[in-house]
């Protein structure tokens, strides 16, 4: 430890505020995970003011945890309370981040991802210790839901409306009908909304991890859009059946076990004409400028999913922050292709390139 003639006072008691501001802010999030679980939100968002009984009753649940949860909830500065008459509100300004599954502020499914992908805690402590991973398999499969309802948030709201328009060339060979492959589909909803809006062409998505196919195929079965949309397993890294004209990676490059080869992979499974469209989470060029709230969040996923189930499988584990644009161009590079397009609708999450043999 450094000497006290060097000892900040004052910074070591910022440190601690912010320390503390952060455990508590974990536990914020923790009792939202709850929340969203078990619709406790939802039913302040239409039965507010409640009381605990009154919340206890409607979600079905034991007083003394709603009696406690809403408290918490208060404290943290989620609800209000008339302390007359012990009656929570969800204010209006709180209900669509989370109460609102069809908002594009929706924040449920993050919280459903981050507290699932914590749970195998000691076999990552392992892992730091000893190498390897944590593989998909060791995630409660209510992890993949959180995953599907985070990036669905996106893909309701941006696929169609910002990301496609801002690609016109893939646009237009949507709408004429080509075939079109999504590579790591997870739970196929970004290839069901594709499939909707294109109709005449065909789409196909694969994914190596065979809980996501199958999801994904129940999924394409309840929206009745089977007619031009299917789903198989299929590592992507590996030669796939076919070839496309159009192939996505919508969040899954920099997951993967082998990403240069899945890279090398695409390209050749692309038919003359064709392009693959890389969405990617966004990343600094340099590591020291991913700082901040948004890296802290970024790096906290890498660490408890991305990272430690690409090591799993001994692979690279790029992890969340591993695909800069930098990275991207020489990757694409290396991989044969020609020209890389960052498109214009990308911001500090989201990254989409149209990637040209
Ligand atoms: C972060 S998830 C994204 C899923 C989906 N695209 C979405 O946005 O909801 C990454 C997906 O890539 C899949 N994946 C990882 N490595 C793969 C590989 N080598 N081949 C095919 N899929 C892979 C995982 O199983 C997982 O479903």
């Amino acid at each position: 430890m450094s000497n006290s003639a060097e000892f900040d006072k004052s910074k070591a008691k910022h440190f601690m505020g912010k320390f503390q501001q952060d455990l508590a802010s974990s536990m914020a999030a923790r009792m939202c995970a709850l929340g969203d679980r078990l619709g406790l939100f939802q039913i302040l968002a239409k039965n507010s003011p409640l009381t605990s009984h009154q919340l206890a009753e409607l979600a079905e649940i034991d007083e003394r945890y709603s009696r406690e949860w809403l408290q918490g909830m208060t404290a943290a500065g989620y609800l209000e309370v008339d302390s007359s008459s012990m009656a929570y509100t969800l204010p209006p300004e709180h209900q669509m981040p989370l109460a609102d599954e069809n908002s594009p502020l929706f924040q449920g499914g993050i919280l459903e991802l981050m507290v699932h992908s914590m749970t195998p805690f000691e076999e990552l402590v392992s892992s730091f210790k000893n190498g390897g991973g944590v593989a998909q398999s060791s995630f409660h499969p209510k992890l993949y839901d959180g995953m599907s309802r985070s990036s669905g948030v996106r893909y309701r709201n941006l696929l169609l409306q910002q990301w496609i328009p801002s690609l016109p060339k893939v646009q237009a060979m949507l709408e004429k009908g080509v075939q079109v492959a999504d590579i790591g589909c997870g739970n196929g909803l970004a290839l069901l909304i594709l499939a909707e809006a294109f109709p005449a062409s065909n789409f196909i998505g694969f994914d190596a991890f065979p809980p996501q196919v199958a999801g994904a195929n129940e999924r394409a079965e309840k929206a009745g859009v089977s007619n031009n949309v299917h789903f198989e397993v299929a590592d992507g890294s590996e030669p796939l059946p076919g070839k496309y004209d159009v192939i996505f990676t919508f969040d899954v490059i920099h997951d993967m076990p082998r990403p240069q080869e899945a890279m090398v992979n695409i390209r050749t499974h692309l038919n003359p004409g064709g392009v693959y469209v890389m969405q990617e989470i966004t990343a600094e060029d340099h590591l020291h400028d991913n700082v901040g709230p948004m890296a802290t969040l970024k790096y906290g996923m890498s660490l408890h999913y991305c990272m430690t189930t690409s090591l799993a499988h001994g692979g690279e584990g790029l992890g969340t922050c591993g695909m800069p644009e930098k990275v991207v161009r020489k990757m694409a590079d290396e991989a044969g292709f020609s020209d890389v397009v960052k498109a214009d609708c990308c911001n500090d999450f989201i990254s989409l390139f149209e990637i040209w043999p």
